[in-house]
């Protein structure tokens, strides 16, 4: 089939069959053999059309409290179907810096269904807390349920959902339901500006007596990585001794974010080479093995 065809046969999917055009059309690209031979019985199988029908593939694939099988079971999926998500080349960087950085707080931006929110609760210190920030509730619904299969317990992670500018002045009240073992979806009505002065002060202190996040994983809209970033740091929320780690910094890159993190003089950073890991063999500008980086950064100073 040709990538003519195959757009035409796009153009023709009902809104549901084409919950992510993008999804189908790797379903067409893959039939029209212009990506490398697949099981074209699996789209058949498991079809994707919102986020929860990966579920049954998982269900079906991985075992229940293994959390190893459970990101193995998305990574197949994702072969036939786009994934956003770290994947396993990312994901084993990810980790090497998750081990360094033993985070007894961390904080995730853009959840996805849970992948790398799996792979970071496994590393948390023990007794240690994960907060997720995704904005698309069904994804957060999914990635809720993923990480139950995958045997993280309960309580340890926390999907929250909303937009990252939305929840984190609601961050601080939250961290301190979540170690009193209280913390739930927050409200996200809008602070009045005494309210988030008096609250940003309060958490400077908080950061100064180590109630921080040692680790922050920005995965979300690239454009939003930096303000989120010093909306973190405004609120004492990342300050000496966090590590922030942020995924495709060199491609699709985030705005003025790597710049700052060099010209603060608040951060060491390293960058971690990895390809792209989003196979995207429908568009037609896709280039796959694109050159990307994850950035590992310690904060120094907290410049308050
Ligand atoms: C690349 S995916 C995250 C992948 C995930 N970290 C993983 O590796 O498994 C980006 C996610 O961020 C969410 N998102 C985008 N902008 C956001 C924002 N401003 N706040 C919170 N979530 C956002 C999207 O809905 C999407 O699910």
């Amino acid at each position: 089939m040709s990538q003519a065809a195959a757009l035409e046969l796009l153009t023709a999917l009902s809104p549901e069959e084409a919950y992510s055009a993008t999804a189908a059309a790797a379903a067409v690209a893959a039939a029209a053999a212009e990506v490398p031979a697949k099981d074209p019985t699996f789209y058949a199988r498991w079809p994707y059309a919102t986020p929860a029908d990966i579920i049954p593939y998982i269900e079906a694939e991985a075992v229940r409290g293994d959390a190893q099988s459970v990101l193995d079971a998305m990574d197949a999926f994702s072969l036939y179907y786009p994934q956003y998500k770290i994947g396993p080349e990312k994901g084993a960087l990810f980790e090497q810096a998750l081990q360094q950085a033993q985070p007894s707080l961390a904080l995730e931006l853009g959840t996805f269904l849970g992948y790398s929110a799996i792979r970071t609760a496994r590393n948390l210190a023990p007794n240690g807390r994960l907060i997720c920030v995704e904005a698309n509730p069904d994804n957060a619904a999914v990635a809720r349920q993923l990480l139950q299969f995958a045997g993280v317990p309960e309580g340890q992670v926390l999907v929250v959902e909303g937009l990252a500018k939305q929840v984190i002045p609601g961050l601080p009240i939250m961290l301190q339901q979540l170690l009193q073992g209280a913390a739930q979806q927050p409200d996200l009505d809008v602070q009045t500006d005494a309210q988030q002065q008096q609250q940003q002060q309060q958490q400077q202190r908080r950061h100064r007596q180590g109630l921080g996040f040692d680790e922050v994983f920005l995965d979300h809209s690239k454009n939003d990585y930096l303000p989120d970033l010093q909306r973190l740091e405004q609120l004492g929320l990342v300050g000496p001794g966090s590590t922030v780690l942020a995924d495709n910094v060199v491609y699709p890159g985030a705005p003025g974010f790597l710049e700052y993190l060099d010209s603060s003089g608040r951060y060491k950073t390293q960058l971690l080479r990895a390809k792209y890991e989003y196979e995207q063999a429908w568009n037609p500008n896709w280039e796959p093995n694109k050159e990307d980086a994850m950035s590992v950064s310690v904060c120094l100073d907290a410049g308050l």
